[in-house]
């Protein structure tokens, strides 16, 4: 039987993605060279690998037996990748990260670190609203994602690794700082100064106002929370920003935190990789560095298990 260790590459993204067209757009092929592999692939087995309905497939009995086999091989041959790369100390390659624009207030803190262990690594780091990380993840564009809220309608393996608290803010000199246990409703005649609807921060926001049955009355969206906080530090408006926006002493910065009902909202920062996608020994190396920096509560079974198959079973 000649089959080829490409072919098996394809047959698995086609077997795993049960489409010819979903899986040439994963791997960056043609679509008749996607059909041609697995053509090619089904008269080296003998059998049939597929059942085709209208646009979209099915495995047969063989192409169930031989996804099983094609995933041992590629996982056998990722684990030999890894241990070159250790071998190799994962000297140089590049890194492309897409982060959420709030997530800039520590990822850089990731990446110095990591590049200071691996100064040959060539790091491009992309920082753009929750809906643009969604853009990027559907075209591929980078080898690991850092937001919150990772989309449930795309196949994506996601690590969560910090927590994301988010607060109401207002200036210093705003009448309700220092009352303690403000409801939602003392909030109703606030004019809010909030981030544009793209932002993770704002669809999170908007979650849990709808489901307070809460009507903001938002007379600002800027896209950035540097804009906010200036906003509302000259007593413009209230707004709710994450945590990790505000200095360790919000003051500094004519802001004070207002003890609201519901608040600290709860959010949580993902690593993330579209799922399939080979990831390089160099960004396999930075996403076990995003999950060693994880706070104790965020090392959770479920996602060191999610790392670790993610390790073992990086693949086309
Ligand atoms: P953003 O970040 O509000 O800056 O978009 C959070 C996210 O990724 O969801």
């Amino acid at each position: 039987m000649k089959a080829t260790f490409h072919q098996l590459e394809v047959f698995e993204c086609v077997a795993r993605r049960l489409s010819f067209t979903r899986a040439a757009e994963e791997l960056g092929l043609a679509q008749p060279t996607v059909s041609a592999q697995m053509r090619q692939l089904t008269d080296a087995v003998g059998l049939p690998l597929f059942e085709q309905f209208g646009k979209s497939v099915q495995l047969t009995a063989a192409g169930r037996e031989l996804l099983a086999t094609a995933r041992e091989l590629l996982a056998t041959w990722s684990r030999f990748e890894m241990t070159v790369a250790d071998l190799t100390g994962i000297k140089r390659g590049e890194l492309r990260v897409a982060c959420a624009t709030t997530a800039k207030y520590f990822t850089p803190d990731l990446l110095g670190p990591f590049c200071a262990l691996h100064p040959e690594v060539e790091i491009s780091l992309n920082i753009v609203n929750h809906d643009g990380l969604v853009e990027r993840l559907k075209r591929h564009d980078d080898d690991l994602t850092i937001m919150t809220l990772p989309p449930d309608d795309l196949d994506l393996d996601r690590i969560r690794f910090r927590d994301n608290p988010l607060v109401c803010v207002a200036s210093v000199l705003h009448p309700l700082v220092g009352k303690k246990g403000l409801s939602l409703a003392a909030l109703r005649s606030e004019r809010f100064v909030l981030r544009e609807p793209g932002s993770g921060t704002r669809r999170r926001m908007d979650q849990y106002f709808a489901s307070r049955g809460f009507k903001p009355d938002v007379r600002m969206e800027l896209g950035s929370n540097e804009a906010i906080k200036h906003v509302v530090a000259a007593g413009l408006g209230i707004s709710i920003v994450s945590r990790e926006a505000l200095d360790v002493a919000p003051e500094l910065d004519r802001l004070a935190i207002l003890d609201v009902e519901g608040f600290p909202l709860p959010d949580e920062w993902f690593a993330v990789v579209v799922r399939g996608r080979r990831l390089s020994p160099v960004a396999a190396a930075f996403l076990a560095h995003v999950r060693a920096s994880a706070a104790p509560d965020a090392k959770s079974p479920a996602a060191s298990g999610q790392l670790s198959n993610r390790l073992a079973n990086r693949k086309k």
